[in-house]
């Protein structure tokens, strides 16, 4: 591992939300269950600061790949890919902790195998995760940090970037939607920087959803509010 873990426990800042209203006593318990089951234990430096490279094929059967979805919300999406792609193995992160108890409240309910939860920062699993190991990712609405001296914050600077090239596989795809047009910008302009390589073929491409797509809870919002969504395929290059 790298120097990142002789740093102090809160080496990194987080400037989203990590709670919101308090939990009802049973979400509390589907979420506790839920952690219990399928939470990645090595991934947390609180709990685990001599982490190592986790193996990916030990945290799940029957599966032929692999998949990330980071910042899942409520976690409709994760669910409803999960559900239609079995030899899939989903790995979501969130760090909203009532947004991990929606998902613990619907994964409750159904028998699925192949989905691991990180209720955390992505950083925290890039740092554990095997180089070029990870098949898609979903970065669906990351949060748009609209002013100007606060776009350093968004996902789609190096900060990020450099981790997230390093853990995908050449030629897998990393799929981003967004509603915010200078998001839009940055990420065309950022992300090509980091080994990726735009798949759009026509103009119409990044204006239509992809064919397996249920619309998040966020897009729901944005569209509700007028704003047009925009749906980005980069493909990861040879590094
Ligand atoms: C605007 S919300 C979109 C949620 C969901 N993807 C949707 O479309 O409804 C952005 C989400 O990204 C999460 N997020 C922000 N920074 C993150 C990080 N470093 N790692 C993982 N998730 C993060 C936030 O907690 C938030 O839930």
């Amino acid at each position: 591992m790298d120097n990142k873990e002789s740093k102090p426990k809160n080496f990194r800042n987080f400037y989203g939300r990590l709670k919101g209203k308090g939990l009802r006593s049973l979400q509390q318990k589907l979420l506790n269950d839920q952690l219990e089951k399928l939470s990645i234990p090595a991934v947390k430096y609180e709990i685990n600061p001599d982490r190592k490279l986790i193996e990916l094929s030990d945290l799940f059967k029957n599966v032929t790949s692999f998949s990330l979805e980071i910042g899942f919300g409520g976690g409709e999406h994760l669910v409803y890919q999960a559900e239609r792609n079995p030899n899939i193995g989903f790995i979501g992160c969130e760090p909203y902790i009532n947004g991990v108890a929606m998902l613990a409240g619907k994964l409750s309910k159904l028998e699925l195998t192949n989905v691991r939860i990180h209720p955390g920062d992505v950083r925290d699993l890039f740092d554990v995760l095997p180089d070029d190991s990870i098949d898609s990712v979903f970065l669906l609405y990351p949060d748009p940090w609209p002013k100007k001296r606060h776009h350093r914050r968004r996902f789609v600077t190096s900060e990020y970037l450099i981790d997230l090239q390093r853990v995908m596989k050449t030629g897998a795809l990393l799929k981003l939607a967004t509603d915010i047009p200078d998001y839009v910008r940055q990420s065309l302009q950022e992300v090509c920087k980091h080994h990726f390589s735009w798949t759009a073929t026509d103009a119409q491409d990044w204006r239509e959803c992809w064919s397996d797509w249920m619309p998040t809870r966020y897009e729901r919002k944005a569209l509700r509010e007028g704003r047009r969504p925009y749906y980005l395929t980069f493909e990861k290059r040879e590094s």
